[in-house]
């Protein structure tokens, strides 16, 4: 049974969350190596382990998401961090920020519209010169209808699909991978992610 991914929904997952993870999506980690730390925004926050490590590096990060009660655990977990980051709660599929950003960043966001539209439309939000950094489910050519275990369907995609939104003359595509990597959770289980990471900086003056 598939169900949509809408502010009750996510709201509920975090409500149901006993533990999360503390450890900032590696992906991030190496993808931002290279860059000197400005403004970023983190799409789909979370409990907010990647903006809180982005901070740590020296970044003036806001965690934006569409849970109340996933910003109240990212508050107290940047608390306890000591490191200011700022909290946003919006539905990023409506929202129209007046502010753009050095660096955008999603990690697995998936909202109520499809996911390509969601990465075009926070493309809109990455200052001139700027990057973009998603890191998404990978579309494995199977069927997934439930998000037990696996992502459904729609909520995947795959490097190219990514890459494609962007206009060559607009930006430049400096990451297009697929990976896998292994994540143990707090209990026996240890599960594969397989991910899509795409980096696109702007080639705006
Ligand atoms: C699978 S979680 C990933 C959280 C975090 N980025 C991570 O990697 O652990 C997806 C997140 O996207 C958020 N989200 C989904 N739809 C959204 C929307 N329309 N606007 C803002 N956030 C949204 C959810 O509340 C949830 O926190």
């Amino acid at each position: 049974m598939t169900h949509a991914f809408d502010k009750n929904y996510w709201e509920q997952h975090w409500d149901d969350r006993t533990s999360h993870f503390v450890a900032a999506n590696p992906y991030l980690v190496d993808e931002t190596a290279a860059m000197t730390p400005g403004t970023a925004l983190d799409a789909g926050c979370g409990a907010g382990a990647e903006a809180i490590w982005l901070a740590e590096q020296g970044w003036r990060v806001t965690g934006a998401d569409i849970s109340a009660a996933a910003l109240a655990t990212a508050a107290g977990q940047s608390e306890a961090a000591g490191v200011d980051v700022t909290w946003m709660e919006a539905d990023l599929t409506t929202w129209n920020p007046d502010e753009r950003w050095d660096l955008v960043m999603t990690h697995y966001a998936h909202p109520t519209i499809p996911q390509l539209d969601f990465y075009r439309h926070i493309a809109q939000w990455v200052a001139p010169g700027g990057s973009l950094l998603i890191v998404g489910h990978l579309h494995d050519g199977a069927q997934h209808h439930s998000h037990m275990g696996t992502p459904p369907d729609d909520a995947t995609v795959t490097a190219k699909d990514i890459t494609a939104l962007f206009d060559a003359t607009a930006w430049r595509v400096d990451t297009a991978a697929e990976r896998s990597r292994t994540v143990v959770g707090t209990g026996v289980h240890s599960k594969t992610l397989r991910d899509a990471v795409v980096r696109v900086t702007s080639l705006q003056p």
